[in-house]
């Protein structure tokens, strides 16, 4: 269930019905967004607070909520509210889907990525062994709150990262997404709480949960929505382990460039978009230096990814713009030949003008 601003009365009801309330947040989410919810009348709360990033999205940061539900009483009945970005809500509903066998939780996504992506569709885990997300269930949240006041303290790169998985649907869903774009963005906060046009919100929010709840366990249709994360996952994941920043949806945005390419190799689809993609990354995007990626560990990554079967690696490409096809299973040759095309382009002065 998504609930607006306006249905702040069915959250609080929700709420209410649980005999004790326990706030995640990281430290960041404790320190800008506690206050927006604070017409909210939380009786009984208890707040547990970790640390932010990735990096912490991993098993000793599940046991510290663990040891915090255990040594404040939680019961069955208990309400773990997850107030943050997809790390947070990621590993709290997670954390929740296993304590007690499964006790409800609620998701507040606070970063535009959260709310249009990780909060809605009942993917919960963590990362393990270096790999992203390898521990994990579907679980769902009893219901996701969507406030847009959170993004007026959200940095701009976390918006980006948002971007990526907005410009993502105008690939697999509807073209019309491939117009969004930042609005005019200050340097420092307050920022716009809508730094998009809404409609590009919205529309993104209804998307992801049409989509996964006609597919709650990704066996079909779901698996669109893997469009430019298989290689983009394994940068991220190779990146993070080398103790480079990057966020998930940078890292998605660069995923795109190689499946573009891969669309054209494996479905004849029109260049052209891969060359307009290109243009629309390099006005908006961070440029990486990929030169030094080594390329088969970006594959062997892959290889573990929890999408693939039988040592095959798969991808979702598109026939034209809206016409996703998942499952393709690429070979080895053509994922390096892809990953190169994205190395050469991120090198190419032509597109970054330096
Ligand atoms: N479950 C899913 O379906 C799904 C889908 C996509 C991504 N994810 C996961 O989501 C995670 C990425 O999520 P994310 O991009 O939201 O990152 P994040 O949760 O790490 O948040 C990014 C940063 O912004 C800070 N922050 C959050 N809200 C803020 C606010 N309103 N103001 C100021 N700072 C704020 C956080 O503390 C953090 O430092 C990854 O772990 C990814 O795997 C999950």
């Amino acid at each position: 269930m998504i609930l607006y601003k306006n249905d702040i009365v069915k959250f609080t009801e929700l709420v209410s019905s649980h005999t004790k309330t326990f706030l995640l947040l990281d430290e960041n989410t404790e320190k800008y967004c506690l206050n927006v919810l604070k017409s909210v009348d939380f009786q009984n709360v208890i707040k547990i607070v970790i640390p932010s990033g990735e990096q912490n999205k991993n098993i000793g940061t599940v046991q510290h909520i663990w040891s915090q539900l255990v040594d404040n009483h939680a019961d069955r009945k208990s309400l773990l509210i997850n107030i943050g970005g997809g790390m947070v809500t990621d590993i709290g509903g997670f954390a929740a889907s296993c304590y007690q066998r499964g006790i409800d939780f609620i998701n507040i996504p606070t970063t535009l990525l959260g709310m249009i992506d990780a909060s809605i569709g009942g993917k919960t885990g963590i990362d393990f062994q270096g790999l992203k997300n390898q521990i994990g269930l579907f679980s769902q949240p009893l219901a996701v709150v969507i406030l847009f006041e959170f993004l007026e303290t959200l940095p701009k790169r976390e918006l980006l990262s948002g971007l990526a998985e907005i410009i993502k649907y105008g690939f697999i869903v509807d073209k019309s997404f491939l117009e969004a774009k930042l609005l005019s963005y200050p340097s420092y906060p307050p920022y716009p709480s809508y730094p998009l046009y809404p409609q590009f919100i919205e529309k993104s929010i209804a998307v992801k949960d049409e989509i996964t709840r006609n597919d709650t366990t990704e066996h079909g249709r779901r698996k669109i929505l893997n469009f430019g994360h298989t290689i983009g996952h394994a940068i991220e994941t190779y990146l993070i382990d080398n103790h480079e920043e990057i966020r998930h949806g940078e890292a998605v945005a660069l995923g795109m460039v190689p499946a573009l390419f891969l669309s054209e190799k494996y479905f004849n689809l029109d260049p052209n978009w891969t060359l307009y993609y290109k243009d629309l990354y390099a006005k908006n995007f961070n440029r990486f230096n990929l030169n030094d990626i080594p390329v088969d560990e970006l594959i062997e990554i892959m290889r573990h990814d929890k999408k693939n079967e039988g040592g095959d690696i798969r991808f979702v490409l598109i026939e034209d713009i809206g016409k996703p096809v998942y499952d393709v299973v690429v070979k080895p040759e053509d994922i390096v030949e892809s990953i190169n095309y994205l190395v050469d382009y991120q090198s190419d002065e032509n597109y970054w003008g330096k």
